[in-house]
């Protein structure tokens, strides 16, 4: 087994972020199911986590992200929510298996794909100690709808990575109208050197393209109201709000 210079970081973690690195390392083989019992049975606490808080992320990125431990085959993540944050619609790369933890009054979304449409199949409050377990084919999204800042815990694995875990994630734009690959955050309108490849013809149905676009807008007039003033920006904002007023219309005359 090679020793990833991520061993010292080991000893420096919290006792129940040890004994959640442990039992993930002992096991013969991880099930989301698993990967979930996991979690729980490391029973982490919200002070355990604190040292990588970080709700002062870029008004850019959707959410504040650290890594804070790269394990052979896993990884674990610490996700920072201010009110008004939500994630990119996405899914996880390689990951076969994880488990997400709230520590907060959390929203989350579910999505279907189908023929690179896309549609909407729950969305759920994901109260503050509630586990999910995450599948290879999970599509979704996390956020904060209320007024309180909140961290989750997320911890992603697979059997035999060839690059990061959640490497070559797919984010579902149904501004762009495409699937974006990247290795990083899942930010609504990630820059362009953040996206390895993307492929086109991307759908939504109605509410989910609505829901999609008004979260976009309320990102983009945050970026702007923190002074970054780009002329590209303005036009994102007014295509949503115009796409937005649409499908108001289609709604309204139905
Ligand atoms: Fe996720």
């Amino acid at each position: 087994m090679v020793i990833k210079d991520a061993v010292p970081a080991f000893l420096g973690q919290p006792a129940r972020i040890q004994a959640l690195i442990h039992s993930l390392e002992t096991q013969v083989s991880i099930t989301p199911e698993i990967a979930k019992e996991c979690v729980q049975a490391a029973n982490i606490e919200v002070e355990d986590l604190q040292q990588w808080t970080d709700f002062e992320h870029p008004i850019a990125d959707s959410y504040g992200r650290q890594l804070i431990y790269d394990g052979d085959n896993f990884e674990i993540m610490v996700m920072s929510w201010a009110p008004g944050d939500y994630s990119a619609i996405h899914d996880h790369g390689a990951a076969q298996w994880g488990a997400v933890q709230s520590f907060g009054e959390a929203e989350h979304a579910i999505f279907r794909l189908e023929h690179m449409q896309l549609s909407t199949v729950s969305v759920h409050p994901f109260s503050a100690g509630t586990i999910n377990s995450v599948d290879h084919d999970l599509i979704h999204q996390m956020g904060n709808p209320g007024d309180q800042p909140f961290l989750s815990l997320h911890v992603y694995g697979c059997l035999s990575p060839s690059g990061p875990v959640t490497g070559g994630a797919r984010m579902f734009d149904l501004y762009e109208e495409s699937i974006q690959y990247t290795d990083g955050g899942v930010f609504f309108g990630l820059p362009s050197d953040q996206i390895s490849r993307q492929v086109r013809g991307l759908q939504g149905d109605r509410d989910t393209t609505l829901r999609h676009h008004q979260q976009m807008l309320d990102r983009v007039q945050r970026r702007l109201a923190s002074g970054e003033d780009t002329i590209h920006l303005l036009q994102v904002a007014t295509t949503l709000q115009q796409c937005i007023a649409d499908l108001n219309t289609v709604t309204s005359s139905v």
